[in-house]
């Protein structure tokens, strides 16, 4: 029998010692070392010795049938950036109970019903279990192959076999390679066994598509170490308590990781949101309340209206103030703030603060900055915007408000929800950012404003 030997494993880059460390001396992370056992002697990896290969000149690389894989959930699709390349690893993770298998199960499904051939390899449930779940989403006839299978040996025959064009594994911490001896889930079993996931991919063509149990913050085992080996990592997000969930691009060798695809979830499965701006404001419980404002930020390619919640209380004697921001990033509400402070003197130093976007919605572009000092200075004056007002733009360390890009996307889609007014940079209005401003403004009233001080005099009349 072979013999076990210990060893310690970086959950951050996979680098391997024989004693524990502190800290990796590969990637100089700290507390990453987890302890494994591993037979002895290990096995040569065949897969790296494949028949050697010569350098090609870039336009002598033949390529494929080329052209991306959709798999027939637009939203899908939208966040891979137009579709799956195929011959790539798609790495889908989220908290446990999301619905990571209901969205590949769907996908796997609609692909195989348009008479592609998919495969759905489960090791978390029975062949029923997965029946039951296409009964669900009313597509249990659809001819897809499922593999109740956790052996990575015996899965990569059965595509070496059937030739399938998209194969799911779900999910990667029960799947396991038998000649390692670890536990399905350890670190070098996930490695391992992406790493050859990765390999098959390349010499098959196959687009895989890999489950996996990992938060954004990578509370489960290796989910760092499988970012850097796959091509894509999507997350699938959502807030417990509601029925929408969001699909984020984390990485994409092969598109924009700022496409973001939405879903509702219910008895049927995922539904797809078309359009996402009526599901989020759909949420607001009445339009004129102090601290309430609707921005349109870009979500990729996709206007989107959020609202921006803002409260500001004051500060109980010896408390310090409190500065908190809920998909918003943390530093541009900070540098609202000073803002507001010293250019248009609303005190904010004694006083809590609060910004939320709503419906688990992240922002990450300044051209909500002008939407969150409204916000703030509407809650601290107890006083609520006009009513159907937009708001955008961004704020400069002077007070100034800047222009931003595709302004006339943001607009439209704020006219289509029947919005009437928006507050917004003066430099948009001066530039050539729009090709047809005349149909636009016959719905929309577009005041431009250059300072912070003007915007907050339009915004209370
Ligand atoms: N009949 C139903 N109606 C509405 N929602 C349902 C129904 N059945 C299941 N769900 C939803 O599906 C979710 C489970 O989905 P799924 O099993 O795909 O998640 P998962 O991310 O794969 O979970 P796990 O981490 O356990 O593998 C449940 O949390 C629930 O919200
Ligand atoms: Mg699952």
């Amino acid at each position: 029998m072979a013999k076990q030997r210990k060893i310690f494993v970086c959950r951050e880059c996979g680098h391997e010692l024989h004693k524990w460390m502190g800290r990796c001396p590969a990637c100089q992370s700290w507390n990453s070392m987890e302890e494994e056992s591993v037979r002895e002697p290990a096995p040569p990896n065949l897969a790296r010795l494949r028949k050697p290969v010569e350098p090609v000149g870039l336009p002598d690389i033949e390529m494929g049938e080329g052209g991306r894989l959709q798999t027939g959930m637009a939203e899908l699709d939208r966040t891979l950036g137009g579709g799956a390349v195929p011959g790539t690893t798609i790495l889908v993770g989220g908290d446990p109970g999301i619905g990571k298998s209901t969205l590949m199960l769907q996908a796997a499904l609609r692909y195989a019903a348009r008479g592609e051939k998919a495969l759905y390899v489960t090791g978390e449930e029975s062949l029923q279990q997965v029946k039951m779940r296409a009964d669900r989403l009313g597509l249990s006839q659809v001819p897809l192959l499922v593999l109740a299978e956790t052996e990575y040996n015996r899965i990569a025959q059965h595509i070496s076999r059937e030739r399938p064009a998209v194969v799911v594994i779900d999910s990667i911490q029960t799947a396991m390679k038998s000649e390692l001896g670890n536990v399905p889930g350890s670190l070098i079993q996930i490695r391992e066994v992406t790493a050859s996931l990765v390999q098959l991919a390349k010499t098959e063509g196959v687009t895989f598509f890999i489950v996996g149990h990992v938060t954004k913050e990578g509370t489960l085992a290796g989910p760092r170490l499988l970012e850097h080996m796959v091509d894509c990592v999507l997350y699938f997000e959502g807030e417990r308590y509601q029925s929408f969930r969001i699909l984020r691009g984390v990485k994409n060798r092969f598109g924009s990781t700022n496409e973001m695809g939405i879903f509702t979830m219910d008895e049927k499965g995922l539904l797809e949101v078309n359009n996402p701006s009526a599901l989020f404001l759909n949420q607001r419980p009445q339009e004129n309340v102090p601290g309430s404002v609707v921005v349109p930020v870009m979500e990729g390619t996709r206007p989107l209206l959020v609202e921006l919640q803002g409260l500001v209380t004051p500060l109980y004697v010896g408390g310090s103030p409190r500065r908190t921001s809920t998909g918003l990033d943390y530093n541009r509400v900070v540098l609202v703030i000073a803002v507001l402070e010293k250019r248009v003197g609303l005190q904010l130093y004694s006083a809590d603060i609060f910004v939320n976007a709503v419906g688990g919605v992240r922002i990450a572009e300044p051209a909500a900055d002008l939407g969150v000092a409204l916000s703030l200075a509407s809650s601290s004056r107890e006083k609520p915007l006009l009513p159907q007002t937009l708001v955008l733009g961004e704020i400069g360390l002077t007070g100034e408000v800047r222009p931003v890009g595709r302004v006339e996307e943001r607009l439209k889609e704020g006219s289509k929800m029947g919005f009437v007014r928006c507050i917004m940079p003066r430099g948009n209005l001066e530039g050539s950012y729009f090709s047809s401003r005349d149909q636009l403004e016959k719905d929309l009233e577009l005041v431009g404003v250059s300072t912070l001080h003007q915007a907050l005099k339009e915004a209370f009349n």
